[in-house]
């Protein structure tokens, strides 16, 4: 047996991949000369050479630098069009630079951009937002690490309760207090936390999704304040909730005492309300980012009126000063102009049909393709977004998920996607569709696919 035919988990050879990433290597190299050279240009001032160092780990031997990005489009500096699945991994899920969006920001742009007061904009955001997302009480934040942050906070000091219960393998922005893994059935701190100096695991606990009986042992001593949740998890490979799962969790949470915050920034692509709204489960508190202001920084979070009240309450029997809640230019003029053009022209019934239309013809031709190369790969779609794993059966809770990671292959196959004119997210194999996105790309892309798959199983 020669090594190109030593059979693999993922099932393609390591060998295969090695190959592949070196020639896409230099392919990338030789066609990109205007992003390396702005890459050297921008390594003299910013650390990493990026202006956040994590831009640095794309599957490129040196950052693809952009020169515009518009509908589903992204146009780099060397003049190279890319069909972009990735729309900022969610911010730009209505397409880049959606007209109804850029319009409302130029008409706000000359009417004022922050104050720190309120406007008719915010009363009209919060309405619709209570509309959609089904809560009554709402408030701002510019990211949804920061709604999440404050969540927390709002949740800690309502409930007079300080433990934080997570699902192994979540993601909810760089809110510190969640990442603590799940190692041998034990709550361990994530190593790669730079400059965190508190045990995390005194106040975080941590159970597999999809695990009713550890989710109830972890509530049990009746010190949870929340569960922080995705509705479906995104962020280590999707992993979907078994059926009646949420159901039976949102019984057990209630009956501790505790309350479920769901985040709903990235399974908004489930519907104009999120997958919670979608599937009819009532959370205590949701978290929307992203894609809520079609591409400008802000975020929100509602709250239930029982728990708005408990909340309300907490803040009124606090002395003066400062919440630790809050930022200068949160629910600034124009996040709140963005946010009201999103929630009414582009988060709409139609344009969600049009997206899952297109994101399951996605989805349905990536599964053809892996079938017809015979390899024991799975695809889950949540709405507008779709993801392949390497792994046959889609995987039950994040530790399956993250077994299923293969760093090499994954960003070999990005970087080969990438030069053939297609880019999918980083750090997994998600993809997402926009209003912009067409049949005529979706083909593209699955022929990319096919052509690389071909290279690799060969
Ligand atoms: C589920 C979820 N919540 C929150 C965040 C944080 O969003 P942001 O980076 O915009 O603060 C992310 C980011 O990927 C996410 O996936």
């Amino acid at each position: 047996m020669t090594t190109l035919a030593m059979p693999h988990r993922t099932g393609i050879a390591p060998a295969r991949v090695h190959a592949l990433a070196r020639a896409e290597r230099a392919r990338y190299e030789a066609a990109n000369p205007c992003s390396r050279s702005l890459a050297a240009r921008s390594a003299e001032h910013m650390m990493f050479g990026v202006p956040l160092h994590w831009m640095n780990d794309w599957a490129t031997p040196f950052p693809l630098q952009v020169a515009e990005a518009r509908g589903a489009r992204l146009v780099d500096v060397d003049g190279q069009t890319r069909i972009d699945f990735c729309l900022g991994d969610t911010g730009a899920m209505f397409g880049h630079s959606p007209p109804a969006v850029t319009q409302a920001l130029q008409r706000q742009a000359a009417r004022g951009l922050t104050t720190m007061l309120a406007s008719e904009d915010a009363a009209t955001v919060s309405a619709l937002l209570a509309e959609r997302f089904g809560l009554p009480r709402w408030q701002f934040a510019m990211t949804a690490t920061d709604a999440n942050r404050f969540v927390l906070r709002w949740l800690r000091a309502a409930t007079g309760r300080r433990v934080l219960l997570v699902f192994n393998g979540c993601y909810h922005g760089t809110v510190d207090d969640v990442f603590v893994d799940l190692v041998d059935g034990r709550a361990v701190q994530r190593a790669s936390l730079l400059g965190q100096v508190h045990d995390l695991t005194a106040t975080t606990r941590v159970v597999e999704f999809n695990d009713l009986a550890a989710l109830e042992a972890a509530l049990a001593p009746g010190d949870v304040a929340c569960v922080l949740a995705e509705p479906v998890m995104t962020n280590i490979g999707m992993v979907l909730p078994e059926p009646g799962f949420w159901e039976r969790a949102i019984e057990l949470i209630q009956r501790h005492g505790s309350k479920l915050v769901m985040d709903e920034t990235h399974t908004l692509s489930s519907g104009p309300g999120g997958y919670a709204c979608a599937h009819g489960l009532k959370a205590d508190a949701v978290v929307v980012g992203k894609a809520l202001g079609g591409g400008m920084p802000c975020a929100a979070y509602g709250f239930s009126a029982e728990l708005a009240a408990q909340a309300e309450a907490a803040k009124r029997a606090a002395p003066p000063g400062h919440s630790g809640i809050g930022t200068t230019l949160t629910a600034n003029l124009l996040a709140m102009a963005a946010m009201r053009a999103a929630l009414t022209e582009l988060m709409t019934p139609a344009i969600f049909a049009t997206l899952h239309a297109r994101c399951t013809r996605l989805a349905d031709g990536l599964r053809a393709v892996i079938a017809k190369h015979g390899l024991p790969w799975c695809v889950t779609q949540v709405g507008a977004r779709c993801e392949f794993q390497f792994i046959a059966t889609p995987p039950r809770n994040g530790s399956e998920a993250g077994a299923a990671m293969d760093p090499s292959l994954e960003q070999a196959l990005h970087l080969a996607l990438l030069n053939r004119g297609v880019m999918i997210t980083p750090f997994h194999n998600m993809m997402l569709v926009c209003p912009d996105t067409t049949d005529a790309d979706v083909d593209r892309l699955l022929a990319a696919f096919d052509e690389v798959l071909g290279l690799l199983a060969e």
